[in-house]
């Protein structure tokens, strides 16, 4: 399996002090000292960050930071993308440490969507504190880093999208999902498709057959504990943030979550309870419900 889990994500933002106070005061992240201008960092974990916010002038998502477990998967998965003619960069020795990689290029898959793709992390070498005492977001299985959550992007070729990252990258087929959004008799629903990677998290990446401003549908943080997910409902509706989605359950990976608007767009999924699947006996599964119950939508502006 060339691709681990999701490192990180870059977002472009044009409102640095809206992010500042959302990222603290609502998702509970402990900012990290940035030595650039106009960057924020934002830490969940062990890791020196999670979140990177680049004050662009512009809400779109720059990267989304996947990363490798091993030099030899890291160099399986550039070797692939060279055979199959994908452009790909190698990053400047600067732009990989800034990232808290050992090696790293970047590349866009068929729809578009920007992708950093490293290997090796460095430790944050302190201990994450929230301002919002969450407990701790879950980004590991034991010893295995499972990254911090998932990310869904837009891709309206999703089959020739999918297949770059099974093809090329070594993600699986977890669940394909129509959604109905139209209703009726004759909707034909829309396609999304969840693809795992390494680490035992149901979804590493998923993709979306609709256009998104953004670039990013939305993104997932995991919290131990129900009540660390009610404590983040009730700083959002405090803060005044848009839900985006009421609390419920979803069929495929089982997450119990509720979705809020961040300043960039896009929304965050928070949620507790998602499964890990053992990869060696799984059955991908073929989703037309896609919530046993609850996430009643409010797309709101
Ligand atoms: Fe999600």
């Amino acid at each position: 399996m060339a691709v681990h889990s999701l490192a990180y994500l870059v977002i472009g933002a044009h409102d640095l002090q809206a992010w500042t106070q959302y990222a603290e005061s609502v998702v509970g992240l402990m900012p990290a000292d940035s030595t650039e201008d106009g960057v924020l960092l934002y830490r969940m974990d062990h890791r020196p960050f999670r979140f990177r916010i680049e004050a662009t002038g512009t809400d779109k998502l720059l990267a989304s930071g996947l990363e490798c477990a091993t030099r030899g998967d890291w160099e399986t998965a550039l070797a692939n993308l060279q055979n199959a003619g994908v452009a790909v960069e190698k990053a400047s020795t600067a732009d990989t440490l800034a990232r808290g990689f050992r090696d790293m290029f970047r590349c866009s898959d068929p729809a578009g969507n920007p992708l950093e793709i490293g290997w090796g992390h460095v430790a944050a070498g302190s201990p994450f504190v929230s301002p919002q005492a969450v407990d701790g977001f879950i980004t590991l299985d034991g010893d295995n880093d499972m990254g911090f959550g998932h990310a869904v992007l837009p891709a309206l070729n999703i089959d020739e999208t999918r297949a770059f990252y099974v093809d090329h990258l070594g993600f699986a087929n977890s669940d394909e999902m129509r959604v109905f959004m139209q209703g009726g008799p004759d909707d034909p629903g829309m396609s999304m498709h969840f693809l795992h990677a390494g680490s035992p998290r149901h979804h590493v990446i998923g993709l979306a057959q609709f256009p998104v401003p953004s670039g990013l549908v939305h993104t997932m943080v995991e919290v131990a504990t129900l009540d660390e997910v009610g404590l983040a409902l009730d700083r959002a509706t405090g803060a005044g943030t848009h839900i985006s989605s009421t609390l419920g359950k979803h069929t495929n990976d089982k997450m119990v979550s509720f979705y809020m608007r961040t300043p960039g767009g896009f929304d965050i999924e928070y949620g507790c309870g998602g499964i890990r699947p053992d990869w060696s006996k799984f059955t991908p599964t073929f989703t037309l419900k896609e919530d046993l119950w609850g996430h009643k939508w409010d797309f709101g502006q």
